[in-house]
Protein backbone atom coordinates (compact mmCIF):
# COMPACT_ATOMS: atom_id res chain seq x y z
CA UNK A 1 0.00 0.00 0.00
CA UNK A 2 1.57 3.62 -0.95
CA UNK A 3 2.57 5.66 2.02
CA UNK A 4 -0.01 7.80 4.22
CA UNK A 5 0.98 11.61 5.11
CA UNK A 6 0.08 12.50 8.39
CA UNK A 7 -2.67 14.75 7.14
CA UNK A 8 -4.08 11.83 5.35
CA UNK A 9 -4.62 9.22 8.11
CA UNK A 10 -5.70 11.65 10.04
CA UNK A 11 -8.39 13.30 8.22
CA UNK A 12 -11.41 11.89 9.77
CA UNK A 13 -9.60 11.47 13.09
CA UNK A 14 -11.03 14.81 14.75
CA UNK A 15 -14.72 14.43 13.62
CA UNK A 16 -14.98 10.74 14.83
CA UNK A 17 -13.07 11.13 17.66
CA UNK A 18 -10.16 8.31 17.69
CA UNK A 19 -6.84 8.24 17.63
CA UNK A 20 -4.22 6.12 15.68
CA UNK A 21 -0.77 5.47 17.29
CA UNK A 22 2.49 7.32 16.70
CA UNK A 23 4.94 4.12 18.08
CA UNK A 24 8.67 5.26 18.08
CA UNK A 25 11.30 2.51 16.53
CA UNK A 26 15.34 2.53 16.31
CA UNK A 27 15.77 -0.17 14.79
CA UNK A 28 14.67 -3.31 12.71
CA UNK A 29 12.92 -4.98 15.46
CA UNK A 30 10.92 -2.37 16.93
CA UNK A 31 9.67 -2.14 13.34
CA UNK A 32 8.69 -5.28 12.38
CA UNK A 33 7.27 -5.26 15.93
CA UNK A 34 5.05 -2.10 14.26
CA UNK A 35 4.97 -2.79 11.35
CA UNK A 36 3.54 -6.66 11.89
CA UNK A 37 0.91 -5.42 14.61
CA UNK A 38 -0.58 -3.12 12.37
CA UNK A 39 -0.86 -5.85 9.80
CA UNK A 40 -2.53 -8.08 11.69
CA UNK A 41 -5.08 -5.60 13.36
CA UNK A 42 -5.82 -4.46 9.52
CA UNK A 43 -4.86 -0.62 10.96
CA UNK A 44 -3.32 2.24 10.48
CA UNK A 45 -0.32 3.40 12.36
CA UNK A 46 2.22 6.01 12.06
CA UNK A 47 5.92 5.45 12.08
CA UNK A 48 8.22 7.35 14.14
CA UNK A 49 11.58 8.14 13.88
CA UNK A 50 13.15 10.63 16.26
CA UNK A 51 16.08 12.94 14.84
CA UNK A 52 17.81 12.21 17.89
CA UNK A 53 17.95 8.47 16.47
CA UNK A 54 19.48 8.51 12.91
CA UNK A 55 22.62 8.18 13.91
CA UNK A 56 21.86 4.28 15.74
CA UNK A 57 19.20 3.64 12.75
CA UNK A 58 22.14 4.55 9.43
CA UNK A 59 19.64 5.88 7.90
CA UNK A 60 21.12 5.45 3.90
CA UNK A 61 20.79 2.22 4.95
CA UNK A 62 17.84 1.64 7.34
CA UNK A 63 15.72 3.73 4.83
CA UNK A 64 15.80 1.21 1.76
CA UNK A 65 14.53 -1.38 4.37
CA UNK A 66 11.45 0.45 5.59
CA UNK A 67 10.25 2.11 2.50
CA UNK A 68 10.46 -1.28 0.66
CA UNK A 69 8.62 -2.92 3.39
CA UNK A 70 6.32 -0.35 3.70
CA UNK A 71 5.01 -0.55 0.32
CA UNK A 72 4.60 -3.81 -0.13
CA UNK A 73 2.75 -4.15 3.26
CA UNK A 74 -1.43 -3.90 3.16
CA UNK A 75 -1.32 -1.98 6.33
CA UNK A 76 -1.78 1.53 5.50
CA UNK A 77 1.45 3.78 7.12
CA UNK A 78 3.15 7.14 7.63
CA UNK A 79 6.95 7.40 8.20
CA UNK A 80 6.81 10.72 10.45
CA UNK A 81 10.05 12.23 11.90
CA UNK A 82 9.67 12.77 15.71
CA UNK A 83 11.20 16.00 17.13
CA UNK A 84 12.91 17.40 14.41
CA UNK A 85 15.12 20.15 16.11
CA UNK A 86 17.35 21.01 12.81
CA UNK A 87 16.90 22.43 9.48
CA UNK A 88 18.93 19.74 7.95
CA UNK A 89 17.50 16.97 9.42
CA UNK A 90 13.93 18.09 8.50
CA UNK A 91 15.38 18.59 5.15
CA UNK A 92 17.09 14.87 5.20
CA UNK A 93 13.84 13.14 6.34
CA UNK A 94 12.00 14.36 3.10
CA UNK A 95 14.46 13.30 1.03
CA UNK A 96 14.68 9.86 2.73
CA UNK A 97 10.63 9.89 2.12
CA UNK A 98 9.31 10.63 5.32
CA UNK A 99 5.52 11.55 4.54
CA UNK A 100 5.21 13.53 7.47
CA UNK A 101 7.77 15.77 10.02
CA UNK A 102 7.47 17.50 13.29
CA UNK A 103 9.49 20.18 13.40
CA UNK A 104 10.03 21.25 17.45
CA UNK A 105 10.10 24.65 18.44
CA UNK A 106 8.46 23.58 21.72
CA UNK A 107 11.46 25.80 23.71
CA UNK A 108 11.70 28.54 21.51
CA UNK A 109 10.01 32.14 22.23
CA UNK A 110 6.48 32.10 20.74
CA UNK A 111 7.50 34.12 17.51
CA UNK A 112 10.36 32.40 16.54
CA UNK A 113 8.69 29.17 16.58
CA UNK A 114 5.85 30.94 14.72
CA UNK A 115 8.24 32.17 12.23
CA UNK A 116 10.30 28.80 11.73
CA UNK A 117 7.54 26.69 11.75
CA UNK A 118 6.16 28.50 8.92
CA UNK A 119 9.10 28.07 6.87
CA UNK A 120 8.97 24.07 7.37
CA UNK A 121 5.74 24.35 6.16
CA UNK A 122 6.01 25.64 3.52
CA UNK A 123 9.38 23.62 2.48
CA UNK A 124 7.36 20.46 3.51
CA UNK A 125 4.10 21.25 1.78
CA UNK A 126 5.57 22.00 -1.58
CA UNK A 127 6.78 18.44 -1.28
CA UNK A 128 3.89 16.73 -0.09
CA UNK A 129 5.19 16.35 3.35
CA UNK A 130 2.63 16.73 6.08
CA UNK A 131 4.13 19.06 9.20
CA UNK A 132 3.23 18.39 13.03
CA UNK A 133 4.56 21.37 15.50
CA UNK A 134 4.92 21.78 19.03
CA UNK A 135 3.16 24.90 21.02
CA UNK A 136 3.94 24.40 24.77
CA UNK A 137 6.57 22.27 26.22
CA UNK A 138 6.49 18.30 26.93
CA UNK A 139 9.14 17.55 29.00
CA UNK A 140 11.32 14.74 29.83
CA UNK A 141 13.36 11.96 27.78
CA UNK A 142 11.60 8.75 26.11
CA UNK A 143 12.70 5.63 27.84
CA UNK A 144 14.73 6.51 30.72
CA UNK A 145 13.14 4.19 33.55
CA UNK A 146 16.15 5.69 35.53
CA UNK A 147 14.78 9.44 35.43
CA UNK A 148 11.33 9.94 36.62
CA UNK A 149 10.05 12.46 34.82
CA UNK A 150 7.50 15.68 35.95
CA UNK A 151 4.91 18.19 33.99
CA UNK A 152 5.89 21.31 33.92
CA UNK A 153 2.61 23.34 34.64
CA UNK A 154 4.40 26.63 33.73
CA UNK A 155 4.72 25.35 29.67
CA UNK A 156 1.02 24.22 29.05
CA UNK A 157 -0.29 24.86 25.92
CA UNK A 158 -2.35 28.26 26.15
CA UNK A 159 -5.70 27.77 24.22
CA UNK A 160 -5.97 30.77 23.01
CA UNK A 161 -2.15 30.93 21.48
CA UNK A 162 -3.08 27.53 19.94
CA UNK A 163 -5.77 29.02 17.85
CA UNK A 164 -3.13 31.55 16.78
CA UNK A 165 0.08 29.23 16.28
CA UNK A 166 -2.15 27.39 13.60
CA UNK A 167 -3.39 30.12 11.78
CA UNK A 168 -0.04 31.49 11.51
CA UNK A 169 1.79 28.70 10.56
CA UNK A 170 -0.83 26.29 8.71
CA UNK A 171 0.70 23.32 10.14
CA UNK A 172 -1.33 19.89 9.89
CA UNK A 173 -0.99 18.99 13.47
CA UNK A 174 -0.12 20.60 16.74
CA UNK A 175 1.27 19.04 19.68
CA UNK A 176 -0.02 20.33 23.01
CA UNK A 177 1.33 20.14 26.70
CA UNK A 178 -1.39 19.27 29.43
CA UNK A 179 0.22 17.02 31.66
CA UNK A 180 2.21 14.45 30.30
CA UNK A 181 5.76 13.78 29.66
CA UNK A 182 8.07 11.70 27.61
CA UNK A 183 9.57 8.34 29.62
CA UNK A 184 8.33 7.56 33.07
CA UNK A 185 6.39 9.46 35.44
CA UNK A 186 7.73 10.49 38.72
CA UNK A 187 4.15 10.70 40.00
CA UNK A 188 0.56 9.78 39.18
CA UNK A 189 -0.06 11.88 35.46
CA UNK A 190 -2.67 14.32 36.38
CA UNK A 191 -3.72 15.91 33.03
CA UNK A 192 -5.61 19.18 31.86
CA UNK A 193 -8.73 17.81 30.63
CA UNK A 194 -10.55 21.43 30.55
CA UNK A 195 -7.58 23.31 29.02
CA UNK A 196 -7.67 20.24 26.12
CA UNK A 197 -11.30 20.94 25.62
CA UNK A 198 -10.38 24.33 25.18
CA UNK A 199 -8.05 24.11 23.07
CA UNK A 200 -10.03 21.66 20.49
CA UNK A 201 -12.95 23.84 20.94
CA UNK A 202 -10.34 26.52 18.98
CA UNK A 203 -8.50 24.45 17.02
CA UNK A 204 -9.96 22.39 14.22
CA UNK A 205 -6.69 20.42 13.09
CA UNK A 206 -5.39 17.03 14.92
CA UNK A 207 -4.01 16.99 18.24
CA UNK A 208 -1.00 15.24 19.36
CA UNK A 209 -0.30 13.81 22.79
CA UNK A 210 3.16 13.13 23.37
CA UNK A 211 4.49 11.07 26.53
CA UNK A 212 1.82 8.46 26.03
CA UNK A 213 3.52 5.50 28.26
CA UNK A 214 2.79 5.23 31.79
CA UNK A 215 -1.36 6.40 31.59
CA UNK A 216 -4.64 4.38 32.61
CA UNK A 217 -7.03 3.25 30.01
CA UNK A 218 -9.13 5.44 31.83
CA UNK A 219 -6.92 8.64 30.74
CA UNK A 220 -6.47 7.34 27.38
CA UNK A 221 -10.65 7.21 26.83
CA UNK A 222 -10.63 10.97 28.71
CA UNK A 223 -8.22 12.48 25.97
CA UNK A 224 -9.13 11.04 23.16
CA UNK A 225 -12.65 12.13 24.14
CA UNK A 226 -11.66 15.52 24.80
CA UNK A 227 -9.76 16.00 21.08
CA UNK A 228 -6.81 14.21 21.02
CA UNK A 229 -5.90 12.09 17.41
CA UNK A 230 -2.25 10.84 17.32
CA UNK A 231 -0.94 9.59 20.75
CA UNK A 232 3.43 9.11 20.69
CA UNK A 233 4.32 5.69 22.25
CA UNK A 234 8.00 4.76 22.83
CA UNK A 235 8.84 4.07 26.76
CA UNK A 236 5.84 1.21 26.96
CA UNK A 237 7.75 -0.97 23.96
CA UNK A 238 11.39 -0.59 24.86
CA UNK A 239 10.91 -1.33 28.66
CA UNK A 240 8.15 -4.16 28.08
CA UNK A 241 10.55 -5.98 25.52
CA UNK A 242 13.44 -5.14 27.89
CA UNK A 243 11.30 -6.91 30.55
CA UNK A 244 10.31 -9.79 28.61
CA UNK A 245 14.13 -10.83 27.60
CA UNK A 246 15.49 -10.37 31.16
CA UNK A 247 12.44 -13.43 31.78
CA UNK A 248 13.67 -15.33 29.16
CA UNK A 249 17.39 -14.78 30.40
CA UNK A 250 16.60 -15.26 34.41
CA UNK A 251 16.15 -19.19 33.67
CA UNK A 252 19.75 -20.27 33.28
CA UNK A 253 19.26 -23.68 32.91
CA UNK A 254 17.63 -22.73 29.40
CA UNK A 255 19.43 -22.62 26.08
CA UNK A 256 18.51 -19.87 24.47
CA UNK A 257 20.38 -18.15 21.40
CA UNK A 258 20.41 -14.79 19.53
CA UNK A 259 18.00 -15.34 16.75
CA UNK A 260 14.86 -16.20 19.45
CA UNK A 261 15.83 -13.64 22.31
CA UNK A 262 15.40 -11.20 19.46
CA UNK A 263 12.41 -12.26 18.51
CA UNK A 264 11.25 -12.16 22.26
CA UNK A 265 11.33 -8.33 21.93
CA UNK A 266 10.16 -8.12 18.86
CA UNK A 267 6.63 -10.26 19.49
CA UNK A 268 6.63 -8.48 22.65
CA UNK A 269 6.53 -4.64 20.82
CA UNK A 270 4.17 -6.24 18.29
CA UNK A 271 1.91 -7.37 21.22
CA UNK A 272 2.01 -4.10 23.41
CA UNK A 273 1.56 -1.98 19.68
CA UNK A 274 -1.62 -4.35 19.40
CA UNK A 275 -2.95 -3.16 22.46
CA UNK A 276 -2.27 0.00 22.04
CA UNK A 277 -4.44 0.28 18.99
CA UNK A 278 -7.07 -1.11 20.82
CA UNK A 279 -7.40 1.31 23.62
CA UNK A 280 -6.31 4.37 21.08
CA UNK A 281 -9.90 3.67 19.51
CA UNK A 282 -8.18 3.40 15.85
CA UNK A 283 -10.37 2.82 13.00
CA UNK A 284 -9.52 0.99 9.91
CA UNK A 285 -9.18 3.08 6.79
CA UNK A 286 -11.97 1.81 5.27
CA UNK A 287 -14.20 2.43 7.71
CA UNK A 288 -13.34 5.91 8.11
CA UNK A 289 -15.17 8.07 5.50
CA UNK A 290 -17.84 5.88 6.21
CA UNK A 291 -19.69 8.29 8.77
P1 LIG B 1 6.86 7.92 25.74
O1 LIG B 1 8.25 7.41 25.58
O2 LIG B 1 6.60 8.50 27.08
O3 LIG B 1 5.83 6.90 25.34
O4 LIG B 1 6.70 9.15 24.73
C1 LIG B 1 6.99 8.98 23.38
C2 LIG B 1 6.95 10.27 22.65
O5 LIG B 1 6.24 11.18 23.01
C3 LIG B 1 7.81 10.41 21.47
O6 LIG B 1 7.76 11.67 20.92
Amino acid sequence: MPLLTLKEALQFSVDQRYAVGAFNIANYVMAEGVIRAAEEKGLPVIINIAEVHFQILDMDNFMHYLLDRVHRSPAPMVIHLDHGYTYENIIKAIHYGFTSVMFDGSKLPYKENVARTREIVRIAHAAGVSVEAELGHVAGLEGEPGSANEADTSAFTEPEEAERFVKETGIDALAVSIGTVHGVYKDEPRLDFARLKEIRKRVDIPLVLHGGTGLSREDFRKVIASGINKINFFTGNSVSAVEAVRKELSDKERYIDLPELILIAQRKVKEVTMEQMEIFRTRPLAEQDKE
